[in-house]
Parts: C-alpha cells; structure tokens; sequence
C-alpha cells in the first residue's frame, strides 16, 4: 500500500528555516527516513514538497488513485486553505496531520487548522519524529 507524504510552503527550507522552532534536521532527511519507516511498516511512500498550494491540490487529486493514505504537513496553509480541506474532503482513505511544531503553544493564529475537520490524527510538536509515528498509525489504520 502507498501513502503520500506531502508537505506544504517553505518547508523546503527545513533544517536552514527557524532552527531554534523547527529543528536542524533538513527536508531530505526527513524523506530518507520514512522511506525506512514505511518498508519497515510494509508501505511505499510518496514524499513530496510544494510552495503551490494548486500543487497540494493535485497530488491530492492524484492520490485518490494512487495512495490508501494521506500524511499532509500543510505548513502555513494548515491555518488559511479551504481548498485543500475540500480536496481531503473528496479522499476516502485515513489522513494524518502532521506539524512539527507544537502550534498550541504558538502565535493564536496557528490555533484553528482547517485540515484537522478532515484529520483522522493530529501530531503537533513531536519534531520531525512525528511524520515516523503518523506513518506506524497509518499502518495501523490500514491493516
Ligand atoms: C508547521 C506549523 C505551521 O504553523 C507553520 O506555518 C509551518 C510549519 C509545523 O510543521 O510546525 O510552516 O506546519
């Protein structure tokens, strides 16, 4: 089974980006690991990234063929984007949220995700730890 691991604006910039919020571990790193964590769990992942939130969309498109689920860091679209809660809204699989900051603790406006109406789970401030342990759930769900 395959699930895609999308992630949104500037999180290309991981490991350079607010290091001291996010941490020193870059974007590569991240897709190298759960691609061990996914063969681990007897899962292929799609590890993708966009700065377009019409990308987003149409991977999510892509995926209602392609994947049996969605991992998704919206990044900053988390908090603004309609269209891509309406795009998970048209995906049967289980989706999984992920933020590796914990955002609760952060700026009011990183309090409301519109994503989290469709979100089977949310992990917020696990680090980049948390799309590994977003990737064991979706296993769980899909066995
Ligand atoms: C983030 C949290 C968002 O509020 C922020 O805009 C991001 C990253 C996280 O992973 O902690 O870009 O989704």
């Amino acid at each position: 089974k395959t699930v895609y691991i999308l992630n949104g604006p500037n999180l290309n910039l991981l490991g350079q980006r607010e290091p001291e919020i996010y941490g020193a571990e870059t974007l590569d790193d991240v897709a190298v690991a759960c691609a061990d964590t996914a063969k681990t769990a007897g899962l292929t992942c799609r590890f993708l990234q966009s700065n377009w939130e019409g990308q987003l969309i149409d991977w999510i498109h892509e995926a209602r063929d392609a994947a049996a689920g969605i991992i998704i860091n919206p990044a900053a679209l988390t908090h603004t984007s309609v269209a891509i809660l309406d795009a998970l809204n048209s995906f049967d699989g289980p989706v999984i949220e992920v933020h590796i900051s914990q955002v609760h603790k952060r700026e009011a406006f990183r309090h409301h995700s519109y994503v989290s109406q469709r979100a089977d789970a949310v992990m917020a401030g696990f680090g980049t730890h948390g799309y590994l342990l977003a990737l064991r759930h979706m296993q769980h769900l899909l066995a």
